[in-house]
């Protein structure tokens, strides 16, 4: 899709399908208040088109609610789609976000290639409004039918925000160019996660980070097996040992020219299982071809690496992905096995399927080996992460106040939902071993996504780190009006907000 601002009356604007935005400004709870209903738009040839049908009252202006008018009377565009926000008081940047997607996924199963949205007019932010208007749009276009052989390509070829004169025209490019960055990193790292295991091994994965940092500038290693015998990361060896697929150890560098007085050292770490069958301590085989997702923490981090290449914020960021597929053979791990992690500890491996904690538990140490002084890793780590927040939330744990304030900071630009879950000392005799310094699963099925936590703060030592776990909102099951199912791309836009915060 083809994002640009256009700086002309909407009135005027030639397009299959014109949107305007609208909320209920009414405060009544009752349900069957007659709703108040305003276009968020100054446009007066606009409000006057829509005004009759606006009248009628059947329009409530619910959030993502739509209505169509053709041949609107007195505009030049062919179609006036109008989507609710909601109600007033609830319609912020990311009512917004959705609603724009909304409109994105209304125009395609109707066979229009281009559409035109009017940069709301109202309590928000115009930059940010008109950022989270081409963020929803964008990520709307993704659809994930990418193996039918009678796929039709129904992608938005064009997209204009109509932006109104009241408007500085410096911020409304500044949030454009954000949201345009944005939504397409985090497209890019949905294509990586839809890919099916066969055809996204961690080589692949590999191959899919250098040619995106060789295109963005990005200084980028890719290694597997024999380098991480020599770095001795003895867990991440213990998870790819099983596979006849090699391992890859991906590190990605972004160094600006500049960087901020006193700014960190940012280290990003995902887990990349590009496969998921549990190992010998294999899954059963309902959902487990849902398991191709398990690379999901990996992609989000390569995402937000091109999405930061473009943004060029004053600090230093390095991404490591450590990818694997976990399968069960004649050479794989087993229950009981004692490895020996890079950081020196021994690990007694009491369930092969707990094998992210494992790579990410060498991916922490090795970024902090590599200068990281704050440190954010994603995962697709527990099913209990889903149990204890269902697919709402998705999970986030720190072991320090100040990368948290960053990060609640970082989700009320992307909108993101994130509920933290605490680490601390009491749960640590989850993990206590009694063979070796620890083991790879709690001693009870409670706290699952808090043990996996523990385990990882292992490997963190003092560094101000957080974990995200993304299990419950990696994939979505079923389509929204403004976002298609499958891969969710979920953590991309928070981790780019976080890493800015530091510049
Ligand atoms: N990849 C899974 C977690 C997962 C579950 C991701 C559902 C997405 C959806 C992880 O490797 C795993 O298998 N975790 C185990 C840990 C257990 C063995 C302690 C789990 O959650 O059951
Ligand atoms: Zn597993
Ligand atoms: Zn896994």
């Amino acid at each position: 899709m083809n994002s640009q601002l256009l700086f002309t009356p909407a009135v005027s604007t030639q397009t299959e399908l014109l949107t305007v935005f609208a909320v209920d400004n009414s405060t009544s709870k009752d349900k069957d208040a007659r709703p108040e209903i305003a276009l968020l738009t100054s446009d007066e040839a606009v409000k006057k088109s829509a005004g009759y049908v606006l009248s009628s009252g059947e329009f409530k202006a619910e959030a993502n609610e739509t209505l169509l008018l053709h041949a609107p009377e007195g505009l030049a565009a062919t179609r006036l789609l109008i989507v609710g926000l909601g109600k007033a008081a609830k319609a912020d940047i990311h009512a917004v976000r959705r609603a724009a997607g909304t409109a994105v996924r209304f125009a395609k199963p109707r066979g229009l290639r281009s559409l035109a949205i009017l940069a709301p007019e109202g309590n928000f932010d115009p930059a940010q409004a008109i950022r989270a208007t081409a963020e929803g749009a964008i990520l709307a276009d993704f659809d994930s039918d990418t193996y039918r052989t009678d796929r039709k390509d129904r992608s938005i070829e064009s997209l204009s925000i109509v932006v109104p004169a009241a408007i500085d025209k410096s911020a409304a490019e500044a949030g454009h160019r954000d949201g345009v960055i944005i939504a397409e990193s985090q497209n890019f790292a949905r294509t990586l996660i839809n890919e099916p295991g066969n055809r996204m091994t961690p080589t692949i994965l590999g191959q899919r980070a250098a040619e995106m940092a060789a295109q963005y500038d990005l200084k980028c290693e890719v290694h597997s097996t024999d380098k991480l015998r020599e770095l001795q990361m003895g867990a991440f060896l213990a998870v790819a040992q099983g596979s006849d697929e090699p391992p890859a150890l991906i590190t990605i560098r972004y160094e600006p020219k500049s960087v901020a007085p006193d700014a960190p050292v940012i280290g990003l770490v995902g887990k990349g299982i590009t496969f998921d069958t549990g190992g010998i301590s294999i899954k059963p085989a309902d959902n487990m071809e849902k398991m191709k997702y398990d690379m999901a923490g990996g992609a989000a981090m390569i995402g937000a690496m091109r999405a930061i290449a473009q943004l060029n914020p004053a600090v230093k960021v390095i991404a490591i992905v450590c990818a694997a597929e976990n399968m069960p053979s004649g050479k794989a791990v087993k229950p009981g096995d004692i490895v020996f992690a890079m950081s020196g500890k021994s690990v007694e491996v009491l369930n092969t399927d707990a094998e992210g904690r494992m790579v990410l538990a060498d991916g922490l140490h090795y970024a902090r080996e590599l200068g990281a002084t704050r440190l954010i890793d994603a995962a697709t780590l527990t099913g209990a992460v889903a149990i204890a927040l269902g697919q709402i939330n998705a999970g986030v744990f720190a072991n320090d106040e100040d990368p948290y304030q960053h990060f609640t900071k970082a989700l009320e630009t992307s909108g993101e939902k994130f509920w933290r879950l605490p680490v601390e000392d009491e749960y640590r005799e989850q993990i206590r071993s009694s063979i070796a310094d620890i083991q790879n699963t709690g001693l009870t099925r409670y706290g699952g996504a808090i043990n996996a936590a523990m385990f990882l703060k292992e490997f963190v030592s003092d560094t101000p780190w957080l974990h995200l776990d993304i299990a419950g909102l990696a994939w979505q099951d079923a389509e929204k009006p403004w976002l298609a199912k499958g891969p969710t791309g979920v953590a991309v836009r928070s981790i780019v907000e976080w890493v800015r915060s530091y510049a």
